[in-house]
């Protein structure tokens, strides 16, 4: 079984920060010297606008999705969800931008997309009500985490799907722990809103 290409390749892919590069090439901007400095979609649509905030989000989103595709076309017993795990890392860590990269939400719905891909569809209905109501992305990203988690403990006590529970409480808690900074601000009242 081979196992050191689809990992390198699942975190190569992750590793893409779209938001450095679409900023750096078509706006000459570094998102990470404005906004909150994240280098993630939600700070590309707060610092370069909406196209190109829609653009890093599909972007952030199929590097999920293409890694849990990786074994359709290269061999291997390493389990979908874990390379969309690895992904995820990328994506936190990227090698391709000083490992200082974003906060896990958008790659994360990109595995849901490969793996169960009306899940995807839930999770951005449940995305779009937590931003109706709170006018948070962080604060709904995190109610999203929470409702994926329960739906995962349901799901995997009925159907087994216990490696689908794992993952989803891992990246639960990445997303936790990337958004320290948020959670501080949420809690004194200074986290940005959207105008929705
Ligand atoms: O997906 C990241 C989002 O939840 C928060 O991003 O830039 O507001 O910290 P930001």
């Amino acid at each position: 079984m081979d196992i050191l290409i689809p990992v390198l390749l699942a975190y190569l892919l992750g590793s893409i920060p779209s938001a450095l590069w679409i900023g750096k090439i078509f706006y000459n901007t570094d998102v990470r010297t404005k906004g909150s400095g994240n280098l993630g979609a939600t700070n590309t649509f707060r610092v370069l606008g909406s196209t190109a905030g829609l653009i890093v989000t599909i972007l952030d989103i199929l590097k999920g999705t293409a890694a849990t595709l990786i074994p359709l076309f290269i061999a291997t017993d390493i389990h979908p969800l874990l390379l969309g795990l690895i992904a995820v890392v990328g994506h936190m860590y990227p090698v391709f931008a000083k490992f200082k990269g974003g906060k896990a939400v958008a790659t994360s719905g990109g595995i849901l997309l490969g793996y169960q891909w009306p899940l995807f569809l839930v999770a951005v209905a449940v995305l779009l009500i937590g931003l109706k109501i709170t006018k948070m992305v962080s604060l709904s990203s995190m109610i999203l985490a929470v409702v994926a988690v329960i739906y995962a403990i349901i799901y995997a006590v009925n159907t087994g799907d216990y490696p689908f529970l794992a993952v989803i409480l891992v990246l639960a808690s990445f997303i936790f722990y990337r958004h320290r900074a948020n959670i501080a601000r949420i809690r004194t009242g200074t986290e940005p809103k959207i105008k929705w």
